[in-house]
C-alpha cells in the first residue's frame, strides 16, 4: 500500500526492479535482519515472542533460498521486499514488524558493505594463493637467466626468479588495497533509517557487533549515501586486474614461437578450429583483456555517484551490477592465473640463449670504465662507440682484438673486458638491494615468504 493509486507500468517495473541481480544479497540481508530483529527485542521495541516468530520465519526463508526453492513473486521489486513478503507469508503479520526502525536505504547500504567485506577477504586469500605459487615458481627457477626488457628491447639480463617476484610485489600491493576495504566497510550504516535517523532508541552498536562491524556510521545522511567502499573495492579490483593483464600479456608473448620462453599447459589453452597445429594461450589472452572491463565498471559507478545530491537516490541501485561483475571477474581471473602458473613450463635454453646476447652487457662494460675513473656519461659514450663499431664490423664484442679495443676504447683493459663477457657476471654484478644477483634474490624470496606467513588482516 502506498500513496500511489495506479498500478506500475510494466516498462517502469522492468527498469526499476533489481531482484534479478540483487538476489545475491540474500544471505547478507537475512543475517542483517536477524541482527536487527534481535536488537529490536533487546531495546523492547518488539516483544520476545515477536522476535521468536521472526527468527523462525527468517530461518525458513533462508532454507528456501539455500535449497533454491524460493519463489520470487510478481511484485517483488528487490530482494529486501521479497524476503519481507515471504517472511510475512510464513510468519504472519508479525513479519511486518521487522521493518520497524529501518529503511531499505540503510538496509541496502548495510548489505553491500557486508558483501564488499566478504569479497575483500576472498580476494585477499586468492591473492595469497597466487603469491604462494609465484614464490614456488621463483624457487624452482632461481638462477635461470633471461633478458630483461625495456621498450621491448633486450636491456639487461635478469634471473627468472627475479622477474616472477616482480609480480609477487605487485600482488602484495593489491593485497594491501583489498585490506583497506575492511576499514572502508567498518562503519555500520544500519540505524540511519531513510536518511535522518529513526524514531526509536535503537542500539546500533549491538547490531554492529552482531554483524562484525567495528563501529557505526556517525552521520545518518552520510550512511545512506555512502558507496565509497564500493569504489574502494572496485578500484582495488581494477588495479589487480591490471597486474593480471600484464602477466597474461607477457605469457602470450613468451609462449610465441618467436620467444619460446614458456609453454602453457594444455589445460589452459585451446586449439584452432581451422589450423590443426595451433595451440593458443587463450587463458593468458583473456587475463590480458579483462582489465579494461573492470576499469569501465569502476568508471561507471563513479559516474553514478558524480554530482548525486544527498542522500539516497534510486541511482544508487546502479552500484550493484558493476560491483558484482567486478567481483566475479577478478575472482575468476585470480583463480585462472594461479592455475595457469602452477602448470606453466619455462624453457631454460631459449631464455639463456636470448640472455647471452653480449650487447646486453654494455652497461657493465661502461661500469668497468667508471671503476677506472671515467665519468659515467663519458663511459656511456665510449661503449656506445664500441658497440656501433662492433655491429658495423659484423662482429661480437668478444671477437674484438686487443688492437681494436685499444683503438676504440684505450681506457679498457682487454682482460677485464673479456672476463666480464662471461655471462653470469652480468647478473651477479647486480648486487644492489632489490637487484637481480642471486644473493639479493634470495633475500627477496625470504621477505616474500615472510609476507605469506604474516597473519592475514
Ligand atoms: N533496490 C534498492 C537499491 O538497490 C533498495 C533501496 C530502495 N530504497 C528506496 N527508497 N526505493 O538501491
Amino acid at each position: 500500500m502506498s500513496r500511489l493509486r495506479d498500478p506500475q507500468d510494466p516498462l517502469f517495473q522492468a527498469l526499476n526492479s533489481s531482484i534479478r541481480f540483487d538476489y545475491r544479497l540474500a544471505p547478507y540481508d537475512l543475517e542483517q535482519s536477524l541482527a536487527h530483529a534481535r536488537m529490536l527485542a533487546r531495546s523492547a521495541i518488539i516483544s520476545d515472542d515477536d522476535l521468536a516468530q521472526i527468527e523462525r520465519g527468517l530461518t525458513a526463508v533462508r532454507e528456501e533460498i539455500d535449497q533454491d526453492h524460493f519463489v520470487v513473486a510478481e511484485g517483488d521489486e528487490d530482494i529486501h521486499m521479497a524476503i519481507e513478503r515471504r517472511l510475512t507469508e510464513l510468519a504472519g503479520p508479525v513479519g511486518g514488524k521487522l521493518h520497524t526502525a529501518r529503511s531499505r536505504n540503510d538496509q541496502v547500504a548495510t548489505d553491500i558493505a557486508m558483501l564488499v567485506r566478504a569479497h575483500a577477504l576472498d580476494a585477499q586469500s586468492l591473492l595469497r594463493e597466487l603469491m604462494g605459487t609465484l614464490v614456488a615458481l621463483a624457487e624452482r627457477h632461481l638462477d635461470w637467466p633471461l633478458p630483461g626488457y625495456t621498450h621491448m628491447q633486450r636491456a639487461q639480463p635478469v634471473y627468472l626468479s627475479h622477474h616472477l617476484l616482480a609480480y609477487f610485489w605487485k600482488f602484495r600491493r593489491d593485497l594491501q588495497r583489498f585490506r583497506f576495504c575492511l576499514t572502508a566497510t567498518d562503519d555500520l550504516p544500519l540505524g540511519a533509517g531513510a536518511l535522518a535517523g529513526v524514531n526509536f532508541d535503537t542500539s546500533r552498536m549491538f547490531v554492529a557487533r552482531e554483524l562484525g562491524f567495528g563501529g557505526i556510521a556517525e552521520n545518518s545522511l552520510d550512511a545512506v549515501s555512502n558507496r565509497d567502499f564500493v569504489l574502494d573495492y572496485m578500484s582495488s579490483a581494477a588495479t589487480c586486474a591490471g597486474h593480471l593483464s600484464q602477466l597474461g600479456g607477457e605469457i602470450v608473448l613468451w609462449s610465441t614461437a618467436e620467444f619460446g620462453f614458456c609453454r602453457v599447459s594444455d589445460s589452459f589453452a585451446s586449439g584452432s578450429s581451422l589450423m590443426p597445429q595451433k595451440k593458443n594461450p587463450d587463458a593468458a589472452e583473456l587475463l590480458r583483456a579483462k582489465a579494461p572491463r573492470l576499469v569501465g565498471r569502476l568508471a561507471g559507478v563513479h559516474g553514478v555517484l558524480h554530482g548525486l545530491p544527498l542522500t539516497y537516490n534510486k541511482d544508487l541501485q546502479e552500484d550493484k551490477e558493476p560491483l558484482f561483475d567486478a567481483i566475479d571477474t577478478v575472482e575468476l581471473c585470480l583463480r585462472v592465473a594461479r592455475g595457469m602458473l602452477a602448470e606453466i613450463e619455462f624453457n631454460r635454453e631459449r631464455m639463456a640463449d636470448a640472455a647471452s646476447d653480449e650487447l646486453i652487457a654494455a652497461t657493465d662494460v661502461a661500469d668497468l670504465l667508471v671503476r677506472e675513473g671515467v665519468p659515467f656519461r663519458e663511459a656511456h659514450g665510449i661503449v656506445g662507440g664500441v658497440v656501433r663499431a662492433t655491429v658495423e664490423r659484423g662482429k661480437l664484442l668478444s671477437e674484438l682484438t686487443d688492437e681494436e679495443l685499444a683503438e676504440l676504447a684505450p681506457q679498457l683493459r682487454p682482460a677485464d673486458f673479456r672476463a666480464l663477457l662471461e655471462q653470469t657476471s652480468w647478473l651477479e654484478s647486480k648486487v644492489s638491494e632489490g637487484g637481480t644477483s642471486l644473493a639479493r634474490v634470495r633475500e627477496q624470496l625470504g621477505r616474500a615468504r615472510h609476507v605469506l606467513v604474516e597473519a592475514p588482516a
